[in-house]
């Protein structure tokens, strides 16, 4: 895999990639392993929109991650797992090893109905097992969909229906620290709504008691008993789907983001090693859960692409003590650590002893992913992880994209506290106005469009291609609008600002506001609701959720627990809210168009820039918010 070494070979790099794109992604394609090659390199039209790269090209992605590396590497490990209870056995898992068992549990796809194509549902701790089951989806075709353990069924169903998912893998529970999650009691629930599950593979995980459905459940352990290892791949065009993940649309229901098998693979694996300055015998950890993208990109395929070593970790960073980090990174003699602004936000709380006891001298790269990194977790990163040797990448990218956009490269592009820095090669941003124009000065401030297509961003959303279209190509003629606020400055470093549309990132979780208005609705007290985020030391936003209610002597604290249980039920524990102000009315234009707008500054204590509200249907409810609001925050 072509690497960029120094700064200038990064800016000879970046201008060969936008003057001649397809040359420069033809001759990175090359080092990897087609089953024939393709016929050209992009086609795109935007106006449609359609883009295919490596069209008429060949390829199972499995052969690149796992087969042509077994000849020099069968003997590494590919997984280094560690699991949630420190006193129980990590595991190492050869490529060898992945191998077998990938090829195993795609003959178990294969005997249980599953063909080129169907989509299997994979809802499963952070096990090894997990990374086997995407893999042997992969293997013969099947498009995977993972859904975050951490959905409740409600989620859980609504993507298995929108993909009409043929087969759910999960497991009877899953451990996170001190917690017990019953996965299959939760799938049980979820799919009494879902007429296309044929089979649910089982993994004993936690050996609790669980239901069983004589005919639809099998377990994994007897299913890979007698299967074989021996899977040829199954050959795939270019454009086939690999996977479906769903991301929080700002509006209506989850978007299931289709991605593509080579371009997802090329611009991964490219990613992976440049960003990252990944060397043979490194060990890469990416601490995020495999049902986001993170871990699809950054776990799984990157890593796996390049011959690495991946870290998998089962349980959470406080589990047993808020050092676990730090001694998983000295037991496995990690190299590269990749985490969210969260997470490094929450240990920063504590005490610097609980890291200094751990030899984290291995650290070479440090990076952060998910939303904006601030200051002073950054420097506090680098100071008492890195001990200021270390680089760090903050990488900004989305489900969407596929891969890292924005972010420097470890130790050979500048890096900038809480810049994203300079685009990968093939990535062109632009800074638009309100308007759409585009903003030429190197200094400036404003929307974040992409303008030139690069290889793994998602083709379609899963049966809906027009949302697509509205979502990402309609806001401004010919680019791809991501939703974020960015400045640059005069070195053309890009600084990403925050959302501007109504998702709100939560812990690193993009949570769309109205999946979840739509559960605190669902409260038979409740008449509507209005969510927004504000910010929060730990989480970097919080939610703030305004309600009206049917009565007029509200019981708060009943009803914020009722609601906050509803939300749980319906979306996740996730996305609780951590305010709810109950209010007489919510202010809306004389459309009826809630006014988020203002319900924003109310929330984020920006009373000076409400600006007017004479126009609002109901100017009057403004005030008695923001009176509300005060006698919340001052008696709690
Ligand atoms: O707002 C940006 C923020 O996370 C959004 C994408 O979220 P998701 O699809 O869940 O993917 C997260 C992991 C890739 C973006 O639109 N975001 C992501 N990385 C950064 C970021 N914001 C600032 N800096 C980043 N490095």
């Amino acid at each position: 895999m072509k690497t960029i070494g120094s700064f200038s070979e990064y800016q000879e790099t970046y201008q060969r990639s936008i003057e001649d794109p397809e040359a420069f992604w033809n001759e990175i394609a090359e080092d990897f392993l087609w089953k024939k090659k393709w016929d050209s390199v992009l086609e795109y039209d935007w106006s449609v929109p359609e883009t295919k790269w490596f069209s008429g090209g060949m390829l199972n992605i499995t052969e690149n991650c796992i087969d042509r590396h077994l000849e020099t590497k069968a003997d590494q490990p590919a997984i280094i797992w560690e699991p949630n209870d420190p006193s129980a056995s990590a595991i190492s898992m050869t490529y060898q090893e992945l191998h077998d068992s990938v090829c195993q549990f795609a003959n178990v796809l294969k005997k249980n109905g599953i063909k080129k194509g169907d989509r299997v549902c994979i809802y499963m701790p952070m096990v090894v097992e997990l990374t086997v089951a995407v893999l042997a989806c992969a293997r013969i075709g099947a498009v995977h969909s993972v859904v975050f353990a951490g959905f409740s069924s409600t989620a859980l169903a609504a993507r298995i229906n929108d993909a009409s998912c043929k087969m759910l893998i999960t497991s009877d529970g899953s451990y996170r620290g001190s917690k017990t999650i019953p996965l299959k009691d939760i799938s049980d629930k979820a799919l009494k709504e879902c007429e296309s599950v044929e089979h649910v593979i089982v993994l004993k995980n936690t050996e609790q008691d669980i239901q069983w459905y004589p005919g639809r459940d099998l377990w994994w352990h007897l299913e890979m008993r007698d299967a074989s290892a021996v899977c040829e791949p199954t050959p795939m065009q270019a454009e086939d789907p690999l996977f479906i993940l769903y991301t929080s649309g700002s509006t209506g229901k989850p978007k299931g983001m289709v991605h593509s098998c080579a371009g997802y693979m090329v611009y991964t694996a490219y990613t992976f090693k440049n960003v990252f300055q990944y060397e043979d015998g490194d060990i890469f950890w990416c601490t995020a859960d495999i049902g986001w993208i993170t871990g699809h990109s950054y776990i799984i395929y990157g890593p796996l692409a390049n011959g690495a070593t991946t870290v998998m970790f089962e349980g959470i960073p406080s589990y047993p003590n808020y050092d676990r980090f730090w001694k998983i990174c000295d037991k496995h003699k990690v190299t590269h650590f990749y985490t969210a602004p969260t997470a490094i936000r929450t240990l920063e709380k504590h005490p610097t002893s609980l890291i200094e006891p751990y030899d984290l001298s291995n650290l070479k790269v440090l990076g952060s992913v998910g939303e904006p990194i601030n200051a002073e977790a950054w420097h506090w990163y680098d100071t008492h992880i890195g001990k200021q040797q270390c680089p760090i990448v903050d990488t900004w990218w989305q489900t969407e994209t596929g891969g890292i956009m924005i972010s420097s490269l470890a130790g050979v592009t500048p890096q900038k506290p809480t810049y994203a820095t300079l685009p990968l090669p093939g990535i062109q941003p632009i800074i638009l106005d309100a308007e759409g124009h585009e903003l030429s000065a190197n200094e400036a401030e404003g929307i974040l469009a992409i303008k030139y297509p690069w290889p793994s961003m998602a083709r379609t959303i899963y049966g809906d291609h027009e949302r697509y279209k509205q979502v990402y190509f309609s806001a401004f003629e010919g680019c791809y609008f991501p939703g974020d606020g960015v400045s640059r400055d005069a070195h053309g470093n890009y600084r990403i600002t925050g959302r501007i549309d109504d998702v709100v990132i939560v812990s690193g979780h993009n949570l769309g506001t109205a999946p979840i208005e739509d559960a605190i609705n669902e409260h038979p007290e409740v008449i509507e609701s209005a969510l927004v985020g504000y910010p929060h030391d730990i989480k970097g936003n919080a939610l703030y959720a305004f309600v009206t209610s049917f009565n007029t002597e509200v019981d708060e604290a009943r009803l914020y627990k009722e609601i906050c249980d509803q939300v749980a039920k319906s979306v996740g524990p996730i996305a609780k809210p951590d305010r709810i102000q109950f209010v007489t009315g919510l202010p809306k234009t004389r459309s009826g168009k809630i006014m988020r707008r203002i319900l924003r500054k109310i929330a984020t204590n920006d009373l000076e820039r409400i600006g007017d509200t004479s126009t609002l249907l109901n100017p009057d409810v403004v005030e008695d918010i923001i009176a509300g609001n005060e006698e919340m925050l001052t008696s709690s």
